[in-house]
């Protein structure tokens, strides 16, 4: 039964904790349900939430506010050594990720604890300690809004890139993703350890998957704060992405700028290195604030609204340019 309610507040459904409200609400448990909100509403203002992890929501929407509580995880193939495992949109993703090491499938134990949901995932190709969703999707099933056709994306078709999608990008809006299909390895002996603080701990150990994720949930705890205490949307910013000769430049004024080349020649900065070295770390403006471990986290104090996080925002971006000549972008979706 779908039940359509009026003027609700989405507190509970941002991890920035942003009291804004929505003219309509209905939560929708199936892909029935789904085409029958969508066909009912695809002329009208509508919005879908997954996990409600990488917005900040900055004023009051007059549509419908679409909750996806689509659930349920499957093995739809598996062979000697894959298996590939059909997760519907609405699980939460770290629910997800400990279901696969109790099945002891690998694949995604760098990705524990990322706040959201499975349908977000692919969204902004959610990335963490040296592994990108990118690596383990196999396809992902959508609903075409303006058809209500189901329509699936095989990897290559997705335009991964950093914390990029094509459900992001250039068909944004177009499709609702329903359920991802990942392709695992069963029993796993290779595991993802190269980044910094895995390979400071583990060496030339041979970690399991299970020690894998233990040593990200204790890292993340430690750095990041937990949404369900401290509003906040991990990373508000993407690292940026910049040409050799501006490295160069920067890194004259700057010798201990820390950097990431990658093979075009380009180089990706720490975002969190500008900000903390222009002194914002525990930067406070009311109840919108900068993490005190972490600077590239924007963290709501209390009862902070959407465009006082949004401020704040905007005056770090402005001092990243006037310090640095580089222009950050959002890597939250500000709506
Ligand atoms: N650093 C600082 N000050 C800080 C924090 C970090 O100077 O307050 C510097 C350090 O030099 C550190 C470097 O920044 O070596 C990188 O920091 P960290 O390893 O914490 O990673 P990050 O680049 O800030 C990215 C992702 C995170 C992900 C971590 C770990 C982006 C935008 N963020 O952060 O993802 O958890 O790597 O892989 O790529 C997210 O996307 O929401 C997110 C939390």
């Amino acid at each position: 039964m779908l039940h359509y309610q009026e003027n609700v507040s989405l507190l509970p459904y941002n991890s920035f904790g942003i009291d804004v409200r929505t003219r309509q609400f209905v939560e929708v448990q199936n892909l029935a349900d789904l085409k029958t909100v969508l066909a009912a509403h695809r002329h009208h203002a509508f919005r879908v939430l997954g996990g409600g992890s990488n917005m900040l929501l900055t004023k009051d929407y007059e549509g419908l506010t679409v909750q996806l509580n689509l659930k349920g995880i499957e093995v739809i193939q598996e062979t000697e050594q894959e298996v590939w495992v059909e997760a519907q949109a609405g699980e939460n993703w770290h629910f997800f990720v400990l279901w696969c090491l109790e099945q002891n499938y690998g694949g995604v134990e760098n990705l524990a604890l990322i706040p959201g949901s499975v349908g977000a995932a692919p969204i902004q190709n959610i990335g963490a300690y040296g592994v990108e969703l990118e690596a383990v999707v196999q396809q992902c099933n959508t609903l075409e809004v303006a058809t209500l056709e189901a329509v699936t994306f095989q990897r290559d078709k997705c335009a991964f890139g950093y914390r990029e999608s094509i459900f992001k990008n250039q068909e944004k809006g177009t499709f609702i993703i329903t359920s991802v299909v990942f392709k695992l390895q069963k029993a796993p002996h290779q595991t993802h350890k190269e980044y910094g603080a895995l390979k400071t701990l583990f060496g030339d150990k041979n970690p399991s998957i299970q020690e894998v994720a233990q040593a990200v949930i204790n890292i993340r705890q430690s750095k990041l704060p937990d949404p369900k205490y401290i509003g906040n949307s991990g990373s508000f910013f993407k690292n940026p992405i910049i040409a050799e000769d501006q490295f160069k430049r920067l890194q004259k004024n700057f010798p201990q700028l820390p950097f990431y080349p990658n093979a075009t020649g380009y180089y990706k900065i720490p975002a969190a290195w500008l900000i903390d070295t222009l002194g914002f770390k525990g930067y406070r403006e009311g109840d919108a604030g900068v993490h005190e471990n972490q600077a590239l986290v924007l963290v709501n104090h209390g009862k902070a609204s959407g465009s006082e996080i949004l401020t704040l925002s905007k005056k770090i971006q402005n001092a990243v340019q006037e310090k640095f000549e580089i222009s950050l972008e959002t890597e939250v979706n500000i709506l």
